[in-house]
């Protein structure tokens, strides 16, 4: 009997992936709805080589609010939703705005319908630390805790504090109507997990992160670097107020963050606590060059960089305080950026073509034995 069934959208996807694996092996069932505008199918049967499960899968745009209907109709054990389907590159995003507002808002409205009509209560929603903005224009906000206010500088952001709005604003709706009526409200609940710089691929080297197109995010072009593929990584700006002048983030594994999302649902699931803001991430700040370095040293190489000028937008440090998720979730990251870097390497050197390639023999039979042994 499973502990619950968890609708996942863009479950296809990078993060998405991870978590609906870590899902399964912690018991749920899972649902994914994905349009595979940015990931492939062939994710489901690599979650299905890793934990021996498979997702049930439904081809649906976030969009399409009778597409979403019919999939909770043909599974009304779902009671909970991680909703991840949304477009997340912040430099298109200010060339199509229209584009993010339509998918990323009118997808989320959509999926709040949805969800209502077919008294789905539980929502996990994948926000970013990009709703803060430039913290440090604030004194005393780095690390960056949950109540720095939000100022996001792009409408990429912009999108996803909006939906921090919404969400809030229709959970809370439901918990009033239902309160008002005499009847059980507390069902109705919300997670807004603020990820901070997500990274690494499972240990395995099978899954990982594989964009459609050109990536923009520090390590996947690295990975590039790294395979021969790109000759250098561009340095965005080496002025910065840091220890070696470029700028800070925190990057967090993707099993790390994976995990998170396990215990936000089952913190919603189990304390109702009606609708929460929480960031995920390490606590630990590191620069361009420290990344540079970590992922040169799980390479076995020197990678070749030159320092250009700052990119438009950037802001010096974006760190989080995680104490909330130590705290309510009991949720802390394990994994070192080390990690991360050896598992995106390994990811990256076995898989240059991604999904579009079978990985190679010796990794899957380490799968397979590893299964096997389970
Ligand atoms: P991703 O692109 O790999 O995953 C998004 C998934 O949504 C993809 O599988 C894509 O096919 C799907 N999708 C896109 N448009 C859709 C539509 N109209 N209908 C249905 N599915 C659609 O990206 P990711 O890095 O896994 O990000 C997952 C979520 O986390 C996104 O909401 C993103 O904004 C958020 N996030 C990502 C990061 C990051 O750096 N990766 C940081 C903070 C927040
Ligand atoms: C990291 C650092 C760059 C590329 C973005 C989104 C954020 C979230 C995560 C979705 C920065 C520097 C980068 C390069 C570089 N996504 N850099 N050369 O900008 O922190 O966050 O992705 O929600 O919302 O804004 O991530 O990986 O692009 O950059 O020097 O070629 O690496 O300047 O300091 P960012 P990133």
């Amino acid at each position: 009997m499973a502990v619950g069934t968890v609708l996942v959208t863009g479950g296809t996807g990078y993060i998405g992936s991870h978590t609906s694996l870590a899902l399964l092996e912690n018991g749920y069932d899972v649902v994914i709805v994905d349009s595979l505008y940015n990931s492939s199918v062939v994710a489901i049967d690599r979650i299905e080589l890793l934990c021996g499960k498979r997702p049930a899968f439904h081809q649906v745009d976030i969009t399409d609010e009778a597409g979403l209907d019919a999939v909770f109709k043909e599974h009304p054990a779902i009671d909970s939703v991680i909703h991840f389907a949304a477009l997340k590159a912040v430099g298109e995003s200010g060339e199509i705005p229209l584009e993010y507002y339509r998918v990323n808002v009118g997808g989320t409205i959509a999926l709040l319908s949805s969800m209502t009509k077919h008294n789905v209560t539980n929502i996990v929603f994948s926000s970013s630390a990009t709703v803060y903005g430039d913290a440090t224009r604030f004194p005393n906000m780095i690390p960056i805790p949950e109540h720095c206010p939000i100022g996001p500088t792009n409408s990429y952001g912009r999108t996803k504090s909006t939906n921090e709005l919404i969400i809030t604003d229709h959970v809370e709706a439901q918990r009033n109507n239902l309160r008002k009526a005499g009847k059980p409200f507390e069902q109705w609940n919300g997670a807004l997990l603020r990820y901070f710089n997500p990274c690494g691929a499972h240990p395995s080297g099978i899954m990982g992160e594989d964009p459609h197109g050109v990536p923009y995010n520090l390590l996947p072009l690295l990975g590039k670097v790294a395979t021969g593929e790109r000759e250098k990584i561009l340095v965005f700006g080496d002025d910065y107020d840091s220890k070696d002048g470029t700028a800070i983030r925190d990057y967090i594994h993707v099993m790390d963050l994976a995990r998170g999302h396990l215990a936000a649902l089952n913190h919603l699931r189990s304390t109702h606590p009606g609708v929460q803001a929480i960031n995920l991430g390490s606590g630990r700040g590191s620069t361009v060059f420290d990344i540079i370095n970590a992922f040169s040293k799980a390479a076995g190489r020197e990678l070749a960089y030159e320092v250009v000028p700052r990119r438009q937008g950037d802001v010096l440090d974006l760190t989080a305080n995680p104490a909330l998720a130590n705290e309510v979730l009991g949720w802390k990251t394990e994994l070192t950026l080390e990690q991360a870097c050896e598992d995106l390497w390994r990811w990256v050197q076995n898989n240059p073509k991604g999904y579009r390639q079978e990985p190679p023999a010796e990794l899957l039979d380490a799968v397979k034995a590893k299964a096997k042994a389970a």
